[in-house]
């Protein structure tokens, strides 16, 4: 049996050693959560040869660690993980990007899927440095390709700024840095409009999720981003958004399955995509609510629950250890705030231009908040939380 599979690994690598120029599709943001989703489901498709994975690392063979310890998070089996190797794999950094800018497989990538970023509500002194100046060199430097079909930049709804209480249309929008809330929205509108006005040759497609929260399968096991605001507000009874208020969440897989799609669709209709879940999947925080006492056996606050200001949410400091465990107040306050401001924002991101490509709805945030639910009870809120500050 052993002696069987390292037969078909041989045979592998050895096809692996003859397709070198076979690279054609560039995922960035491998070692994360969008980008990790997005590779595990081109892999499983089969194919991994094709595939070439902008990671950073010391080499190229701890990139490649970093990425096949993360593809494991979203259930990618040994054999197929075999398949990846350091051929696949361009050790580089984007905040350094003349290291690894002249590797001659840039020049043969047809389909690039540019995931990586730093996707932190927090104050990283890198965030322009990588999602604005790197971001631009690397997107500059594809433009040069000839064989390039499809850039896909993966932005973020939230970067057009929208006004509470709407659905948000899906548009090539222009916004003032004095409208964001984080400077990461504001370096994602950035890149987005430098990419669109300065790189014509560029064959850019925006993808914008919206909020991307657990996985319908592995739960929050690949990342809990975000889903801590909720156990946190739940916890606590009191928020900045009324009960009846709407998010537009969305799980990792079906935002992955949604750019494939867009990568794969040979005529595309439109420059910008939401990948949202719009008007019939978005759920409301009372729904919410329901669907997380039931899956932690509990009963739902709706009946206690109260709508804070940020003065308010302040006096509730000192309680906070006794309530979400150790953890440090002062941060667990300011991301509280951070996301209690968006969280009242109340807005629902159109859908119709993924749905007329092809895809089905998004399934709703309550279908799967149990998987989420289960795949991190036994981890505390200052630990889930860490992953949104890094
Ligand atoms: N999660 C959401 O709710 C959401 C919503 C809308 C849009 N998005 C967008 O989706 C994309 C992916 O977000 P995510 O949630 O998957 O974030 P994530 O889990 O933090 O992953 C970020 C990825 O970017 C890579 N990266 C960061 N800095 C880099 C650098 N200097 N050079 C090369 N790679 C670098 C990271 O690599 P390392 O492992 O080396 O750090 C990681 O692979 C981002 O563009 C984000 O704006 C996310």
């Amino acid at each position: 049996m052993l002696v069987k599979k390292h037969i078909v690994l041989h045979v592998i690598k050895f096809f692996k050693k003859e397709s070198v120029e076979m690279n054609k599709i560039l995922v960035t943001g491998a070692t994360g959560f969008l980008g990790g989703a997005i590779t595990a489901e081109l892999i499983k498709k089969g194919g991994a040869e094709r595939l070439l994975l902008l990671a950073r690392g010391d080499t190229s063979d701890t990139a490649l660690s970093r990425v096949k310890k993360n593809l494991i998070k979203f259930g990618v089996n040994d054999i197929t993980l075999s398949e990846l190797t350091s051929l696949n794999i361009i050790e580089g950094d984007l905040s350094k990007v003349e290291s690894f800018i002249r590797d001659k497989r840039l020049d043969d990538v047809e389909k690039v899927i540019n995931c990586a970023a730093i996707a932190s509500f927090g104050n990283n002194p890198m965030i322009w440095r990588v999602n604005v100046e790197g971001t631009f060199q690397f997107a500059s430097r594809m433009s040069r390709v000839k064989s390039l079909q499809r850039f896909i930049h993966v932005g973020t709804a939230m970067s057009c700024t929208p006004a509470p209480n709407t659905t948000v249309v899906e548009d090539i929008s222009y916004t003032l840095r004095e409208n964001h809330l984080v400077e990461y929205t504001w370096s994602k509108a950035t890149i987005e409009t430098m990419m669109q006005e300065c790189l014509p040759e560029l064959p850019l497609i925006i993808a914008r999720p919206s909020i991307v929260v657990g996985h319908t399968q592995y739960g929050c096991i690949p990342s809990a981003s975000i889903f801590w605001v909720f156990r946190m507000a739940l916890k606590l009874g009191k928020f900045m958004c009324n009960l009846s208020d709407r998010v537009d969440v969305i799980p990792v897989d079906y935002c992955a399955q949604t750019i494939i799609k867009i990568l794969y669709t040979e005529e595309l209709e439109f420059p910008v995509y939401h990948i949202s879940s719009g008007q019939e999947s978005s759920v409301s925080f009372a729904e919410i609510d329901r669907a997380m006492a039931k899956a932690a056996g509990t009963t739902s606050i709706s009946g206690t629950y109260q709508k804070v200001n940020y003065k308010q949410l302040s006096l509730e400091k000192t309680n906070f250890k006794k309530l979400f465990g150790d953890c440090n107040e002062r941060i667990v306050l300011k991301a509280m705030s951070l996301y209690g401001q968006f969280s009242k924002m109340n807005v629902v991101f159109n859908n119709e231009r993924i749905i007329k490509l092809g895809m089905p709805l998004s399934p709703k945030f309550t279908d799967y908040i149990d998987v989420c639910h289960r795949s991190v009870e036994d981890k505390s809120l200052a630990e889930l939380m860490a992953v949104d500050f890094k």
